[in-house]
């Protein structure tokens, strides 16, 4: 195995930074908002911050402790520990496989909306936000940004993982929060706005534990969490050993819960005020944010400052599933980081061009109109994650002694791990219970 990647991250800040840097993203930005908009607003909110603790944390304790127990990437851990389940190491893999194959895409409008904020076409055009989103999803534009956003990240990389990341990290949350804060003021004054709050706010309980919720929330835990396909592992692997790992896990999922309910607060009241729909799809942060940023003095210059914050988080995220390729590449096969790099930001974007040509009708295998973008999506959150997460618990919990994962959180012993026993049989029963319930009932077999 080569020792290029055995690099590791500087301190207890650190850990907790770059973690947040892959799990802050798209994921709580864009996607949250509009699952939470087709699926009951505030009810859905309830049920994500459930499964934010219940089934997100102990399964991101888990990733951490196979991580930095085994020092390896996804693959080679799970192999390490025991030979039969690298495959789960090899879901993961599939899994960052499928997320680059659309993820670059969502990052690559970000990228095109910083521009065009940039060059004030954003605001001078006569054209309505929702025309203007969906002249640039038909146009060439997406297949050149998606491009660029593959490089940045190839660039950053290929530096390896601790340079750039920390640095990038520690300017750009408190940047994002500051401006997620402004926005949320802003959205405040804007005409309808109570509407929007109840929407997010107030649950409708019937709503929210139904089967099709509690997945769908699941589904976003995992996601915005950054667990259940490895990426976790990849990145404890770089961690040292006397990080804390459950205040490691508590940091990054509460930072995460805090961007995504920000996200919510400006997203909602101002799609109500501008007469939108909050059940819009995966356009909806792109038409509804230049509502809120049209009628700000220098409209253009808040709006430039937002996407590329978002921008930044959404480097910080496809470093991290890009690293989960990389380390699998270099170390299973022992090559160079450069070529490691290399075969995963080519794959990436290949995978991105099968997304892209159904926007431009072309057809390669009859889908019945579904498009790659949503197979990756879809598959990704919805049945790689839950599957990843719902094993990784069997085997941190079940496969594995009880030792193995105390050790970890405890730091062998040095620490007095007082909420290990509340953690463990969360992970031992609750979260694994949980999700096949759910996965079934869901499926229909309940
Ligand atoms: N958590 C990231 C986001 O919310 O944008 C997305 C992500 C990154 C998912 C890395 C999975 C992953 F391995």
């Amino acid at each position: 195995m080569s020792n290029e990647t055995r690099a590791s991250f500087g301190g207890k800040l650190s850990a907790i930074l770059v973690a947040a840097g892959s799990a802050i993203g798209l994921g709580s930005i864009w996607r949250f908002p509009y699952m939470a908009g087709e699926h009951g607003g505030a009810a859905f909110l309830l049920v994500y911050l459930l499964c934010v603790f219940v089934v997100g944390i102990p399964v991101m304790l888990a990733e951490f402790s196979v991580g930095r127990r085994t020092k390896m990437n996804a693959v080679g851990g799970y192999r390490s520990l025991s030979k039969p389940w690298r495959w789960l190491g090899y879901c993961g893999v599939l899994g960052a496989l499928f997320i680059s194959g659309y993820y670059y895409i969502v990052a690559g409008w970000s990228l095109e909306y910083m521009v065009s904020s940039f060059t004030g076409s954003l605001y001078s055009s006569p054209d309505s936000f929702t025309d203007q989103f969906s002249s640039f999803q038909a146009s060439w534009r997406q297949v050149f940004y998606t491009f660029i956003f593959i490089l940045l990240t190839h660039l950053i990389i290929i530096r390896g993982v601790e340079k750039g990341i920390e640095k990038a990290s520690k300017v750009m949350m408190p940047a994002l929060f500051i401006i997620l804060i402004i926005m949320a003021i802003r959205v405040a004054f804007m005409p309808g706005a109570s509407e929007g709050y109840r929407f997010f706010l107030e649950p409708d309980f019937r709503e929210a534990f139904t089967a099709k919720t509690i997945f769908m929330a699941i589904g976003q835990a995992f996601f915005s969490l950054s667990v259940g396909m490895g990426c976790m592992v990849t990145y404890a692997s770089y961690f040292k050993k006397d990080n804390n790992l459950t205040s490691t896990s508590f940091s990054v999922a509460l930072l995460t819960l805090l961007v995504a309910v920000l996200a919510g607060l400006v997203i909602f009241p101002a799609v109500f005020s501008a007469g939108l729909q909050p059940s819009e799809g995966a356009s909806l942060i792109f038409v509804t944010l230049p509502e809120i940023f049209k009628d700000m003095p220098f409209a253009s210059a808040w709006s430039v400052v937002f996407f590329v914050l978002l921008t930044m988080a959404s480097l910080t995220s496809t470093i991290s599933f890009h690293e989960v390729l990389t380390a699998y590449f270099l170390e299973e096969y022992n090559i160079s980081r450069k070529a490691a790099t290399r075969i995963t930001s080519a794959l990436s974007m290949a995978l991105c061009l099968l997304s892209l040509l159904w926007v431009f009708d072309i057809n390669v295998l009859d889908l019945q109109g579904v498009s790659f973008f949503e197979i990756f999506d879809y598959t990704t959150a919805n049945i790689l994650m839950h599957l990843g997460g719902l094993f990784t618990c069997i085997f941190a919990a079940w496969k594995m002694k009880p030792q193995f994962m105390r050790d970890e959180l405890t730091n062998y012993g040095q620490m007095r791990g007082r909420a290990f026993p509340l953690l463990y049989y969360t992970l031992r029963y609750v979260t694994p219970l949980l999700i096949i319930y759910i996965f079934l009932k869901n499926l229909g077999i309940l």
